[in-house]
This record gives C-alpha cells, structure tokens and sequence, in this order.
C-alpha cells in the first residue's frame, strides 16, 4: 500500500475527495470492471406469478451466436447452501436466505428468474433470452394487498406493545382516527445491480458486487459456498446509490457465482431496470390504522398504533413501522400492533428511512389532524408533548434538541404567515399551506476496524472494508483524520470497498460515520501517542519531556511551551522508522449496558402552492432542519439532507408501483411508468443543523443522518397541502385527483 503512496491525488479542504472522480466519469463501478475472457448473464424470467415449470426449452437459445450456456433447475451445479436439512450441511455452511435461485421448478412471483443465460457478450446474450421458452402449470395467486388485508386469518407474525391503557385515545375529548396507506416504492438507485464472479481456484474467488456492506457479501458467499472466508475477496469500488437495496445479497449474487464455477471463467450477471423492481427488494405495501386522543390543552392521552405491511411467501421482511409511536412522544397510554401479510411477490427489505418513514407518515399526519381539531398550532402540540426520555425504555434522550430545530424552520419558513383555517391564504390567486413534521431514528455505534500507515513524509493511508453508496464517507473520514491530526485533508487518502481491508461496518441505519469515524478518531490519536513516544525516545531536546508536554500541529512535532520542534521527516530518521502502521477496532455501544437512549431527530418544513381550480402542485420552500449531533462533513451531510428532501417528494407526490392484480405483474417497471422527482420538482431547499456533539453516543459526537433526512417528509408535505385546500389524504401518492380536483379540468 505504502507504496502507491505517492501517486494518490489528495484533496483540497472543501472538496468531497471522489468527487472529481466521480463526475469526471473516472469512478469504476461494479458493472463497467472489465475482465479478460467474461461471460454475460442475464436472467430469463417467470411470466406468471405463481405455479410450476412444467418444461424449459433451452435448445434454440444454445444454437444462438455466442450463447454458452443457460443454467436452470435441471442443470445447475449443486450449492452447499442450497441444502436445507442442517445435519446435511457442512458445518461452515448456512442456508441461504430467500429463494434459491435456478434450483428448483416453482416460480413464486412474477418475474422470479427461472433460467440465466450466459453469452460471450451482452448482446448476444440479450438477443438469444426470448428464444428460452417455459411451460408453466400456473395455480392461482394472490398480490391484491388491499384486498387480501381485509382477511385478518391471511395475517402472520403479529407483534404487540402496550403501555397503560388500550385505545385509551377514544376516551380524550378530542380524538382523531385514520387509515394511512402507502403503495409499494422501489428504491431505483441509478447504478443497477451487478455481481462478478471469478473463480481462482475450487475454493477461492473474487467477486466484484453492490454492496452496502462488503463483509456482510464475503460472509453470505462464504458460507453459501462453503468456502472459507478469507478466501473470498469482495470488491465494491463505488455504488451508485442504493437506498437499502444492497443491505443484502440477492439471488443475482450465488447466481453469478454459480455460473462462473460451471462454465470456468469469469461471469458477469447485470439486473435490467425492470429486473431492479423485482429482484432487489422494496419498501413493502403498508396499511395503518392511527387514533391519538389529547385533552382541551393538547396533552396526549392515548395513541394507538395499527399496521400491516406485506412480506412474500417465502422470507418475512418486518420493519420498524410502529415504533415511533412508542417512544417519541410523552403519553401514558400506547398500544401498537404489526402484522405481516404474506403475498405472492418478491420479498421487500430496508428502504430510506425503513419503518420509521412508513410510521412517521401516518403518525405526523395524525398528530397536524389532531392539531387542527384542537384549534392548535401543531407546533406547539409537539412541543407540549416533548419528552426528555424514550418513552418506551425511560431512558433520558442523550441529546434532543428537535426544538431548537422547531424554532429554526418555523422563523425561515414564514410560519406565522400560516393561517389555522386551511384554504385562507392565497398568493397571485394560488391557494398557500404551510406543514411540518418529525423525523427521529435510532442512532447507534457499531464496531468497526480500520488501519492506518503515517509515513515519514506525514502522509496518511486509512483503509476499512466499508463501501460507500454516496454520502461521503471517505470524505467524513479524512475530515475526521484532517482535524485530529492537525494536518492537511489533502495529505490523507481514505481507502475502502474491498473485503480484505480490516472489517468496517455495513453503510446502513444511518450508522457509518458514528462507528467508522469512532474509529478513524481512535487510531489517529494513537497515531499522536506513537509520535509522541517516539520524540521522547528518540529526540534528545525531547528527552525530559512528557507526552502531555507535547503536541502534533502543522506537521512538526513540538513542545506546547514553544520552545522546540522536530519536523516528522527528521524523527522518523532518528527513530530509523519508515512509518507508524497501526490497526485499531472501535468496539460498539452494544457492548456494555446503555444509560441513554440515542436518537437523531429532523423536523421539516414545507411551503405549497395549489392551484383552486386546477389542483396544481407547486411545493414552494423546503426547510429541512436536524439534529444528528456533530456535523462532520458540512457539505456532505447537506447533500444527505437534499437527497431526503428529494425522496421525501417522491412519497409524497409520486412513486408507486402499480400491479395488474390478474397477471401479478408490475405494470409500471421503469423510470416512464414510476415517477420519480424531476429536478423541476425540487423546490429552494435549506438545510439546517443544530450541530451540537452529542455527549454520549461515541467520541466524535456525531449521530446518524442517512434516515431522518427522508423520516417526515412525507407527513410535511400532506400537512402543507391540508393547509393550502382543507383537503386531508392519507393515501400516498398524493395527486390533484385525491385532492378533489378533476383531471383536466
Ligand atoms: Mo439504509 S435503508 O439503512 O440503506
């Protein structure tokens, strides 16, 4: 590593350091690595939802030019953790979570891969995949959630809280009750999924894949593959977005793998876009029943907590749909249930801001119902129902300072130009409604390992096997190195996306700058103690020093009095050293019993414009405010913050998977036919931080951002458009139509 030292391009202070070569085209991503003699996988796919493959003719696509291979349940190389019976399996092998890719004739969902096809180019693979031909004995199925909810003995793995008294809520003298529902969303981060597969050995491979976590993928390849796990090398260079979608690994992943160990030579399978809605998980269908209840001076009394969200038939996904509703809000009187009904689809998983987005929508819009009924402002219906402690496990908040972000948004967004009465106010003859919400999610340090070289010329290498689907974290990192060690960010190189570094955390729940920059902080400042050793024994003016007597500033060692000083050059020659090469791990704060509860918090605030007569939609002003602790990257967490707000529209106003419920199809699997936000859509947008360390969660200060930058602003904008028109939906996407205008009118 030291080595390449040399010819790494260091940054200037401001700058995100991949972003000259990101934007410049020079990043590598997963599908363009190019590898002698590949092979190209592309999936065939199932063409009903649900049944048995009575027949799979493949004859005609092996006599297409270039096609060498098409694997299917008939043919396909048996998989160690393929085996279900566990005394079968070998001990170092775990079974493999979801469905088993081309192993066996059931299809259980529409667009299941049943074959993968495997050329010596992309084309002549993409060309040949209509000539497979498939003969099914379908049976009947079921993906109508809304319908098959209604049917309360199609509902699995209920959960249950409650504190005080049930449905305590109908018993306030002001009480509202709602259905909240949210269709399907697909993460679609622009960079596609892709798997590299290449053996070098019968048990030795190297996989270049999409990953939020590239140990968590070595670890699920080893042990699908009974290969042990330093014998598996996971390269992620850079993601291009993923929302959630690569927490995991799927079926393309030991499909890849699989096909490379048959044909011998290295395969590379790529998801098409429609393919990203099917066979990468989703934010999961959702329906909530909601009643919060408060007395004449806005005190909670009651909140009850319904929902159903839908799973497939094969994996249970649940999620943390109802917990907010537990602990957020000072009231005595909680009850909460989550049931999952399965459906006969593909399994859906972690999307911006999981569970907590879900609930929040329902909650937050409830609570502006609640205000509204009360003739309150929902601001202060929060704020007289702050609480210092989670409420669910008593413990203090270790930081919360959602009101200062209250009173942030509230001067900026012109709040006190809202009126209580919706449909009051209009602007050039548009209707104007102002709405706000909360976001709050856990924030948690995990354990993380990272190792450092500081060589003599005062250059920094940091290596950690974490990958980084773009909010910055080699960025965060140096910035982190940069300010502990006094010295130049352009000076430091952050490394990262390859399984063999020592092992990082999966970039997820909002946890990579807490537990990776805990660690980053950790072993620069025991960089300083081995500098500072090696001054006092090998530099004589040093000599009767102590270590607190010295400090580490502008790349020279010195004596805090002033009166001597050493560059680093010369005391790596006295000490005959090259470099310091340290590795430390951070470990996490699950390890020893908590004292308080960590949370980062957000409240959004939102200015729309309506059209009276055509229902128009013009959001105005976005103001995004959070507490996430120590902001350590200014500008990367900005970006965080802009990409929540551009999500958050998105759930508001547009995306939805749509299904024909007589086929199981998706109808709606691209960009043309799922909307996502247009940059015309995204309003003047501010961002910003109470940027207070939070005194407990880790040494830098710093809490989670990732998922409270898209929690509640899916409410916001509702609670907005309710104040512009009167008109309350609680069915996302929220179009003119819901709102009661006539199309084309
Ligand atoms: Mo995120 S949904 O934790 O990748």
């Amino acid at each position: 590593m030291l080595d390449s030292l040399h010819s790494l391009n260091f940054i200037a202070d401001e700058e995100r350091v991949d972003g000259s070569d990101k934007v410049s085209g020079k990043s590598k991503y997963t599908a363009e690595h190019i590898i002698p003699n590949i092979a190209y996988g592309l999936f065939v796919c199932s063409t009903i939802a649900k049944g048995t493959i009575k027949k799979l003719d493949t004859s005609k696509a092996l006599a297409a030019p270039g096609v060498l291979d098409v694997i299917y349940y008939e043919n396909c190389p048996s998989v160690p953790g393929y085996i279900t019976d566990a005394t079968l399996r070998p001990k170092n092998v775990s079974e493999w979570r979801g469905f088993k890719v081309l192993y066996d004739n059931q299809v259980r969902f529409f667009g299941q891969p049943i074959a993968l096809l495997l050329a010596d180019s992309l084309e002549n693979a993409n060309a040949a995949l209509r000539l497979v031909k498939a003969e099914y004995e379908a049976v009947p199925f079921e993906t109508d959630f809304n319908k098959a909810r209604l049917d309360a003995s199609k509902l699995t793995n209920t959960q249950v809280y409650k504190r005080g008294k049930e449905k305590m809520f109908k018993d306030a003298p002001f009480f509202i009750e709602g259905e909240y529902t949210i269709p399907v969303e697909v993460h679609n981060p622009m960079e596609m999924h892709a798997t590299i597969a290449i053996w070098e050995g019968d048990d030795k491979l190297t996989v270049y894949d999409k990953s939020q976590g590239p140990k968590s993928t070595q670890s699920t390849i080893s042990r699908t593959f009974g290969v042990p796990e330093k014998n598996v090398r996971v390269i992620v260079e850079n993601v291009g977005g993923a929302f959630g979608n690569a927490l995991r690994s799927w079926p393309h992943v030991p499909a890849a793998c699989i096909a490379a160990k048959k044909l011998n030579r290295p395969v590379k399978v790529l998801l098409t876009r429609p393919q990203m809605f099917t066979l990468v998980g989703y934010r999961p269908q959702s329906w909530q029943k909601i009643g919060v209840g408060a007395d004449a001076s806005g005190k909670l009394i009651g909140i009850s907590h319904e929902a159903i969200s839908n799973t497939s038939r094969y994996e249970d996904f649940r999620e943390g749909i109802v917990n907010v509703s537990k602990f957020l809000y000072a009231c005595e009187n909680v009850d909460t249930k989550y049931s999952l009904l399965p459906l006969d689809v593909s399994t859906p998983t972690w999307m911006r801001g999981p569970g907590e987005a879900t609930g929040s929508f329902g909650l937050e819009t409830a609570l502006d119902e609640l205000a509204h009924q009360l003739k309150m402002d929902p601001i202060a219906l929060r704020i007289k129902n702050f609480s210092e402690i989670n409420q669910e496990n008593k413990m203090p908040f270790s930081a919360n300072y959602l009101k200062d972000c209250y009173q942030y948004g509230m001067d900026k967004i012109g709040w006190k130009n809202r009126s209580m009465i919706p449909g009051k106010i209009k602007e050039n003859g548009w209707l104007v409604g102002y709405g706000m919400a909360v976001g709050v999610f856990g924030a948690n340090k995990g354990s993380a390992s990272v190792r450092a070289v500081f060589n003599k010329q005062g250059n920094l290498v940091l290596e950690s096997a974490v990958s980084d689907m773009g909010p910055g974290t080699p960025t965060a990192m140096t910035k982190i190195a940069a300010s502990v060690l006094q010295m130049p960010a352009q000076k430091i190189k952050f490394k990262l996306g390859d399984s063999d570094l020592p092992p990082g955390p999966t970039q997820g729940g909002s946890g990579t700058t807490s537990s990776l920059g805990s660690a980053v902080d950790l072993i620069c400042n025991n960089i300083i103690k081995e500098i500072k050793k090696l001054a006092i024994q090998f530099a004589p003016s040093f000599k009767a020093m102590t270590e607190d007597a010295i400090e580490i500033k502008n790349e020279l060692v010195q004596s805090k009095l002033g009166n001597e000083n050493i560059t680093l050059q010369e005391l790596f020659q006295l000490a005959g050293k090259e470099n310091i090469d340290l590795t430390v791990t951070s470990t996490g704060n699950g390890a020893q019993p908590l004292k308080y509860a960590t949370n980062s918090f957000s409240a959004h605030f939102v200015k729309v414009l309506v059209h009276p007569q055509k229902g128009t939609i013009d959001i105005q002003q976005i103001i995004s405010t959070g507490d996430a602790g120590k902001i350590i990257s200014e500008n990367t967490a900005r970006s965080q913050m802009l990409g929540g707000v551009v999500g958050g529209i998105g759930m508001a106003m547009s995306e939805q998977v749509d299904w024909d419920h007589t086929s199981g199809q998706i109808i709606n699997a691209s960009f043309g036919g799922y909307h996502v936000p247009l940059h015309k859509n995204i309003p003047n947008t501010e961002v910003w931080f109470v940027n207070k360390p939070d005194p407990y969660i880790n040494s830098i200060g710093a809490k989670g951002l990732g998922e409270i930058a898209f929690i509640g602003l899916a409410a916001a904008i509702s609670n907005a458009l309710f104040n512009a028109t009167g008109k309350r939906v609680r069915d996302l996407p929220i179009t003119p139509q819901k709102l009661g205008f006539k199309a084309n009118s």
